[in-house]
């Protein structure tokens, strides 16, 4: 693999993700996934991003390789959100070496009210200053929480930085396991809403649709995008491209990415 100032792939001896690999070798699949997890932690690690959000921090896993993107990077803060009901993550991120910079949130319904929190927090003369360089969304995975979380990302996304969409695939009739608070969302829903995948709506319709967003990166199962900025896109296109290519997803490239 072609980048430098680190590798793509674990190949010599020394693996600097060694540690957040195998914090979470015991963890459940798929909820989490090492190989893409890993990938993100590479895009963090190689774009230099600082300040990463992330929507669903559920055992952990994907936390873990994102917070070793900053620590290799010499520092930053993971801002992780959950339920109050998601699993503990302490233990494992201290296993991992990234308990310092990580910071997580958990509320009581949704993180779309802690998000507005963060944005609140963040508005000087009725405008939201941007702080995240990346945000990975894997939490919901519906229209309304999500679509709406979408824009709530976007005003907290600096120009230039990156979102990533998880398990666009994903529906509630094909789902095994719900949490009780899931299954209940679900039983209010029609048929047609449960068998939809409505992250893959999300992604077409408001991400992609966006005017905000200049590039748009589309796999089979993740959709990247990045928010319109004045730096030049091609190196992390490409870095995305290899990543996903390492990832096993570049397959289902869709080609009607958009990029400039
Ligand atoms: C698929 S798991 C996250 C997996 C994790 N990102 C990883 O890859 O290791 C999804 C998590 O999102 C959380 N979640 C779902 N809807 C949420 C909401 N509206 N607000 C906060 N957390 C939510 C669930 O509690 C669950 O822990």
């Amino acid at each position: 693999m072609s980048f430098p100032g680190g590798m793509l792939v674990s190949d010599s001896r020394v693996d600097p993700f060694a540690m957040a690999e195998e914090a979470v070798a015991h963890l459940p699949r798929p909820e989490h996934d090492p190989v893409f997890s890993r990938a993100l932690g590479q895009f963090v690690r190689h774009t230099g991003a600082r300040e990463v959000l992330e929507l669903g921090t559920g055992h952990g896993g994907s936390a873990c390789w994102l917070a070793t993107g900053l620590r290799l990077n010499g520092g930053g803060t993971l801002t992780t959100m959950d339920r109050d009901t998601a699993p503990a993550v302490a233990q494992l991120l201290r296993s991992a070496g990234v308990a310092d910079m990580t910071r997580i949130v958990r509320t009581s319904r949704s993180y779309t009210w802690e998000l507005m929190r963060l944005i609140q927090a963040n508005t000087t003369d009725y405008r939201c200053n941007p702080q995240f360089d990346f945000c990975f969304i894997d939490g919901a995975h519906n229209w309304d929480t999500d679509g709406f979380a979408f824009f709530l990302v976007e005003k907290l996304l600096r120009p230039g930085g990156w979102l990533v969409f998880d398990d666009l695939d994903w529906t509630y009739a094909t789902c095994l396991s719900l949490a009780p608070v899931d299954a209940e969302v679900a039983r209010l829903m029609s048929p047609e809403e449960r068998s939809t995948r409505q992250i893959r709506d999300v992604f077409e319709f408001l991400v992609r649709q966006h005017p905000g967003f200049d590039v748009v990166r589309q796999f089979r199962h993740h959709g990247w995008a990045r928010k319109s900025g004045p730096q030049d896109s091609t190196h992390e296109t490409r870095l995305i491209d290899e990543l996903e290519a390492v990832n096993g997803d570049a397959a289902g490239i869709i080609p009607a990415s958009r990029g400039r």
